[in-house]
């Protein structure tokens, strides 16, 4: 969602605050905005649409100012507008906010009775009218006075008109990391854009506030005490975040699985036989009273649990339920100490998977996470955690994360199973070694690209498409109409292959395109059975199976062989082919891949 940068220090911020804009483009915006300290006074420059527009507005030359802030806006509250844009300012304050404050229409009729009325339609602003109804001279009591009276979930960076090039920065919920180099002290929302100056980072925790100068970060909590955050590391560079040579982001993300698998799964194994979690801290002992799993999160973090439940329930026999967390606390969940919540989460900041979370540890489950980015609120606040080590991941649409998610599942699985005494050795040797074929058979499916690419052709003037599976399939198919719907903007709907006679079957016509996944050997008779059904009536069909199997070429139009796997590991190559087609068919529509519209990266709202 939202992208805040804020810098003080040594270089002209303006192209700091650009260049960290440009940065967070990926986590998908409709207008960007900075403000800086001149001379004079602040000075605000904001705009709709890309930071194409916001460079074009910004003078090259004028004052050498170096302290701002910058902002990309995903509009929750009030429309899409330059008015309401950040940075706000109203009296003494400017800020840039990432959140949502929830009492914003209370605290606006409180600021109404002194007078006081905002010029925009957002929360943002009544934020601003408040710590500037709230300030005489003490940043530090200001802030604090005004966290005890805002209510959701916030990021904010402030300037006080008299406090030059300092900047004031607070969070609750919402990321905010920061570091300090030679150049100045740097805070963003995400670690992108603070890469280019300093590895070295570290997240703010929650509730409390960084006070930024140029050679300085201090954090205090609440109570006014000085706090030395932990500091965390990355490993991966600016060239990580940057194309690498391709098109697209998600190209470069399809590519990079192999690699990004590699580094979640072989530090895992120990004498090539054996999963090992002690690395992340995760003893046997977690599972000793398990009785029952829940794993929560959402969109395509989700389906990767749904791959989970079909492994634990096959692997464990206990049983296993796969929740959307924006619906599990609504929910009354059951759970207990003896419940494992599992939650899954790119980001680790998806507002609704951290509320499942915080409900889960209310209730004494024990908590895993599976998260890729390091010291994220999910991580941070689960009992465990299973990093996916697969690199900033900066498209919309996830692909190198999904994978390395079904990777960690597949080693956690396995470590309780191992625990539980579910699977002999001989069970485990072979688990891991089929794990491990999965590295060259995802590199052996990016060879189907240009196949790939051809059968996407024949999509391009879709309206609508089915993917269709049975057993472990279903939930890819389920990833794979995500995938394409949420780029290519074309409707598409994921059935369990044996439903579609329920209901759905009225809906295939003559030349309605169903991608029909096949790998699962103990469903594959049922599977073709449904195939012929759409065959029936006319659908074109795209089949997907495991490995070159010979076929009746009457029931398909287009076949894609994925390299062969043991069954239970086909959903990394499955994977694979339905990003490709959701990219290519993106791009023969002409669409932008990367950004698609009304989408965020990381979605930090409810
Ligand atoms: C789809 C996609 C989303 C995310 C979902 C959860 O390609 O990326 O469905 O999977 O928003 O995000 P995280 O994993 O960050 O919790």
């Amino acid at each position: 969602m939202c992208g805040i940068i804020g810098f003080t220090g040594y270089l002209d911020v303006k192209n700091v605050l650009l260049e960290g804009l440009e940065a967070l483009e990926y986590r998908g915006y409709d207008s960007a905005g900075i403000a800086f300290f001149e001379q004079d006074g602040i000075k605000t420059i904001k705009t709709t649409g890309k930071v194409s527009n916001l460079i074009d507005k910004v003078e090259k030359n004028g004052n050498n100012s170096t302290c701002g802030i910058g902002h990309t806006r995903w509009a929750t509250h009030g429309g899409v507008s330059d008015t309401n844009s950040h940075p706000h300012t109203f009296g003494n304050v400017t800020l840039i906010h990432n959140g949502i404050i929830e009492n914003y229409h209370e605290l606006e009729t409180e600021l109404a009775k002194q007078g006081k009325y905002p010029v925009s339609q957002t929360d943002t602003e009544i934020a601003a009218m408040l710590i500037d109804s709230l300030y005489h001279g003490d940043p530090m009591d200001t802030i604090k006075k005004a966290m005890s009276q805002l209510e959701g979930a916030y990021a904010f960076c402030i300037l006080f008109a008299d406090q030059p090039d300092v900047i004031y920065c607070l969070r609750n919920g919402s990321p905010l990391v920061a570091c300090q180099s030679k150049e100045g002290s740097v805070i963003a929302s995400d670690m992108v854009a603070l890469i280019k100056y300093s590895k070295e980072y570290f997240v703010l925790p929650e509730l409390h506030i960084a006070k930024l100068t140029k050679d300085n970060i201090e954090v205090t909590n609440f109570d006014g005490e000085i706090v030395i955050p932990q500091k965390l590391y990355v490993k991966w560079d600016m060239s990580a975040a940057r194309k690498g040579g391709y098109e697209h982001f998600m190209l470069k993300e399809i590519h990079e699985q192999p690699s990004s698998l590699r580094s979640t799964i072989m530090p895992r194994i120990v004498n090539g036989s054996l999963p090992d979690l002690s690395g992340d801290g995760i003893p046997d002992t977690i599972f000793d009273d398990i009785n029952r799993v829940i794993i929560t999160a959402c969109g395509t973090a989700m389906h990767a649990g749904l791959v989970g439940r079909v492994l634990i329930e096959k692997l464990i026999r206990i049983p296993v339920t796969v929740e959307i967390a924006s619906e599990f606390r609504y929910q009354d969940p059951i759970m207990d100490e003896n419940t494992l919540v599992i939650t899954i989460s790119q980001s680790g900041e998806t507002a609704d998977t951290l509320a499942a979370l915080r409900l889960s540890n209310e209730n004494k489950a024990k908590t895993v996470s599976i998260v890729n980015v390091k010291g994220s609120s999910i991580a941070r606040e689960s009992n465990y955690v299973l990093y996916t080590h697969a690199g900033p991941e900066i498209a919309v649409a996830s692909t190198k994360a999904y994978t390395a998610q079904l990777s960690c599942i597949y080693l956690l699985a396995l470590q309780f199973a191992k625990a539980k005494k579910a699977i002999s050795d001989t069970e485990c040797t072979s688990f891991i070694h089929h794990l491990q074929q999965v590295i060259p058979a995802v590199e052996k499916t990016l060879f189907l690209e240009k196949e790939l690419d051809e059968i996407s052709s024949h999509l391009k003037e879709t309206q609508d498409l089915f993917f269709i599976g049975r057993g472990i399939d279903y939930p890819l198919s389920c990833e794979g109409s995500i995938k394409l719907k949420e780029i290519s903007y074309i409707h598409s709907e994921a059935y369990a292959a044996g439903e579609l006679k329920h209901g759905t079957l009225s809906l295939i016509i003559e030349g309605i395109p169903v991608i029909a996944l096949a790998t699962q050997a103990n469903v594959y008779s049922k599977m073709i059975s449904n195939i012929r059904e759409v065959r029936a009536r006319g659908a074109m069909v795209i089949l997907v199976t495991n490995g070159d199997i010979a076929l009746d070429s009457s029931i398909f139009d287009y076949h894609i062989a994925l390299p062969e796997l043991d069954d239970m590991f086909t959903p990394f190559t499955t994977a694979v082919v339905l990003q490709l087609l959701a990219y290519y068919t993106t791009l023969h529509r002409g669409y932008n891949v990367d950004q698609p519209r009304n989408l965020a990266k990381s979605v930090t709202v409810e």
